[in-house]
């Protein structure tokens, strides 16, 4: 084997993390290349004792270099995967990550083995996630994806009382407004959730319940609106989040604004309520859609925006008085915007829905005549023309921010 084909372990950062620990740095072994990695440029192969991990290397110093990075960090315990990935490319990074994690067994012992890279894509999700034991840095951004997201939830939509909730999250060290940071590390994401909300008081404990345990083991940074609509309007969801929107940014510079369906509970923990490049539809699939998505354009239930998308595409439009529309102009402003819509793979979108979802709430008919205007509408109605005067009251778990909504407060100027 050619030495161009080798690496040592012994660089810098790698060398300086074991001698702190005692152990000698050992040369890169000779070995196979692993599948599905055809060029004998990425096949070096190196242990790393610390984590049992072995690394697909590139002979190219740019690579190797990316990998030396990654190695550091994984030996410094605050994973940044994301960086390494652009670099080093998806292929060799998912290689990297899942010899790393899926031979952490501590009963193996250094004997060479053959990495196996004929997982499934089950196996690839599972072990892409971080090792049990990791630990983490109060200094480094935490982990997109980190152990304690394990997948499925059991999601129980039997009605709790509020006050069994507070007793339930008392020892989590929650702040009045129902606001929580991670403390072992920076969280990735400053998430504001957004109820809007009338006459469900029933359903707010339990979104809660299944809620707050999920963000808390995705270690995001967050706080709950319920922005609640008083009067005999009909219910203006758009408009709620708006108004939440605009509230939310004055306690806080949040980076991540999740619009939240009081009834739609997530049924898998790996539904990384962070924010991304583009506009999420988190509420992929339905169980009263039978987990399907109605139709491509779907953006209702439980969606996510950055700050500055959200700002770009002017917000909700205000004028949906009803249920129904508003998500779909949402979808149209986001395409108008020049963004796209991600969703979660798989199982990982999926939600139980309270049932009762319009109970008592009218629908709006005028939607379809809207919508066809939405390009024309879009500058004009959102955050640009919204006027309000809340109440905001502190609860132990949310902050409640009642609004009278009248089609007055959002006048359209005529297009
Ligand atoms: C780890 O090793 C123990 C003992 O050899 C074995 O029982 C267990 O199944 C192994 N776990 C994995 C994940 O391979
Ligand atoms: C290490 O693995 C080899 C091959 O599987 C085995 O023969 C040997 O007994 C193992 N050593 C220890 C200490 O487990
Ligand atoms: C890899 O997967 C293929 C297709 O599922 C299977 O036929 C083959 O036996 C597997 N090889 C190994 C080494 O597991
Ligand atoms: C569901 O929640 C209710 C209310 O907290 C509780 O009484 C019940 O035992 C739970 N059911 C299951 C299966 O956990
Ligand atoms: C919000 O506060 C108002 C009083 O300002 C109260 O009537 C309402 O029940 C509260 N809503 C929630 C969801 O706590
Ligand atoms: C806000 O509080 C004031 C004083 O209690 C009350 O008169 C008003 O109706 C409230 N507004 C809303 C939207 O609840």
């Amino acid at each position: 084997m050619s030495s161009r084909w080798r690496w040592s372990c012994s660089l810098t950062l790698i060398s300086l993390s074991w001698k702190e620990k005692g152990v000698e740095p050992r040369p890169c072994a000779a070995a196979v290349p692993p599948r599905g990695l055809a060029s004998p440029a990425l096949s070096g192969l190196c242990w790393s004792r610390r984590w049992r991990m072995r690394v697909a290397i590139s002979g190219f110093q740019r690579a190797a270099e990316a990998v030396n990075t990654y190695l550091f960090m994984m030996q410094a315990r605050g994973i940044i995967i994301r960086e390494n990935m652009r670099t080093i490319g998806a292929q060799v990074y998912e290689q990297v990550v899942r010899s790393a994690y899926a031979r952490r067994n501590s009963s193996i012992n250094d004997t060479e083995y053959r990495m196996d890279f004929n997982h499934s894509e089950s196996f690839l999700q599972t072990t892409t996630f971080l090792p049990e034991d990791f630990t983490y840095l109060s200094t480094q951004l935490c982990p997109e994806r980190v152990p304690s997201m394990k997948g499925p939830i059991d999601v129980n939509v039997s009605e709790v009382q509020m006050s069994d909730i507070h007793e339930m999250f008392a020892k989590d060290s929650i702040r009045l407004g129902g606001l929580w940071k991670p403390r072992d590390c920076v969280p990735r994401w400053k998430v504001a959730i957004l109820i809007p909300f009338r006459n469900r008081h029933e359903h707010l404990p339990v979104l809660f319940k299944h809620l707050i345990p999920m963000l808390q083991r995705q270690r995001l940074q967050f706080a709950f609106y319920v922005i609640e609509q008083t009067g005999n309007q009909p219910f203006n969801r758009a408009m709620l989040f708006n108004v939440g929107f605009v509230e939310a940014m004055k306690d806080l510079d949040w980076d991540c604004m999740i619009f939240h369906d009081v009834d739609h509970i997530p049924e898998n923990d790996r539904n990384y309520y962070g924010c991304q490049h583009m506009p999420r539809h988190f509420a992929a699939k339905l169980d009263k859609y039978m987990y399907l998505l109605p139709y491509d354009e779907f953006f209702g239930g439980v969606s996510g925006l950055t700050v500055e998308q959200f700002r770009k595409i002017n917000g909700f439009p205000n004028a949906f008085w009803g249920w129904g529309g508003e998500d779909d102009d949402l979808w149209n402003r986001v395409q108008f915007a020049g963004y796209s819509v991600t969703r979660p793979q798989g199982d990982i979108g999926r939600y139980k829905s309270i049932p009762h979802h319009h109970r008592g709430e009218v629908q709006f008919l005028g939607r379809y005549a809207l919508l066809r205007k939405s390009k024309e509408r879009q500058s004009m109605d959102g955050l640009n023309n919204l006027h309000y005067s809340p109440n905001i009251t502190c609860n132990t778990l949310y902050k409640n921010i009642t609004v009278h909504l009248t089609p007055e407060l959002a006048l359209v100027s005529e297009y």
